[in-house]
């Protein structure tokens, strides 16, 4: 038996107020869980807090004609005091923004890059030329490819729910100011998931089959399909700046950033409180610890590959 119990759910995007349907998937099932774990006498840790980089929240500030930082303050509160007032019992609460989540996540990616785990390729991106911007895979939509359905997102169709490249898309526009993109070079940094293929077949599809059917099922069909190369870098002016000389104007990606914030928080959280929480790393290395995420459904994909990144 597992000696303590790290939960962790999803991070939401500090882009709008939490509705009905996070509560029921995620945060109340999770603190059902968690509480039933703290009646039971179990060591256990219950980790939240609130996703504010990535496309989202800077859609949300071009809409709301407020900066980012305003979006982010205002919806972190927002969020933070609804979960209180609807008693999901969380042990942290923290957000990306923070500074001990920023070094964190910056120390995480350099140690990735010094020790040559990443690829540097350049690649050909949709590029707006009126506004001058590397369009992210949200803020490109058009036809998707499968369901035909329009307005379809660069990295995912909500219609028919096909995860989804902006290249494989019909018709590519901004999402924002409906212009027709161009294609420009820019480089950017990759974890080369191909190469891990075989070790990971052996880590997910063996070692790991307690995961959740559905979950087990999505991963079996990538490793079918045959791994790709992520990047972990994005173009954006909203995000922690990717810690490489002559990277101005990028950031870390979203997806490769929040998820640390599980264990950033949880390094808040045990800082703060030593004597009563212990070391951050008993929670995240020690192979006594069962870690449970709860997530939503759009959230397994992107969840799985830092895992991967975690594990790898
Ligand atoms: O879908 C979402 O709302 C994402 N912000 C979830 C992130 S989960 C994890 F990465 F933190
Ligand atoms: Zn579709």
């Amino acid at each position: 038996m597992f000696k303590r119990t790290l939960v962790t759910t999803a991070l939401p995007y500090a882009n709008g107020p939490v509705h009905i349907g996070h509560l029921a998937g995620v945060y109340v099932p999770a603190d059902i869980y968690v509480r039933y774990l703290r009646l039971k006498g179990r060591d256990v840790l219950f980790v939240g807090g609130s996703d504010e980089h990535g496309v989202p929240v800077t859609i949300r500030a071009r809409k709301e004609g407020i900066t980012t930082q305003e979006v982010v303050d205002r919806y972190h509160e927002l969020i933070k005091s609804s979960f209180e007032r609807f008693g999901i019992s969380f042990d942290v609460y923290s957000r990306t923004t923070s500074k001990i989540h920023h070094k964190f996540a910056s120390d995480y990616f350099r140690k990735l890059y010094d020790s040559g785990k990443f690829i540097e390729q350049t690649t050909e991106q949709f590029y707006d030329p009126e506004t001058g911007h590397f369009l992210t895979d949200r803020n490109i939509r058009g036809e998707c490819p499968h369901c035909h359905a329009a307005g379809a997102y660069g990295d995912q169709c909500e219609k028919c729910g096909s995860t989804l490249s902006p290249e494989e898309l019909i018709n590519p526009y901004n999402a924002e100011t409906g212009n027709a993109l161009v294609k420009k070079p820019t480089s950017h940094w990759y974890l080369p998931l191909d190469q891990y293929q075989q070790w990971l077949e052996k880590w997910i599809l063996e070692d790991h089959k307690e995961w959740r059917p559905n979950v087990y099922g999505q991963c079996k069909s990538w490793l079918d399909g045959g791994l790709r190369p992520r990047a972990v870098t994005r173009d954006l002016d909203w995000g922690i700046p990717v810690p490489v000389e002559g990277a101005e104007g990028k950031v870390l990606y979203v997806w490769f950033d929040a998820p640390i914030g599980y264990i950033s928080n949880t390094k808040e959280l045990c800082d703060a409180q030593p004597e009563k929480w212990g070391k951050w790393e008993t929670w995240w290395k020690d192979q006594d610890t069962r870690l449970i995420h709860f997530i939503g459904k759009d959230n397994i994909v992107f969840q799985s590959r830092w895992l991967i990144y975690l594990a790898g």
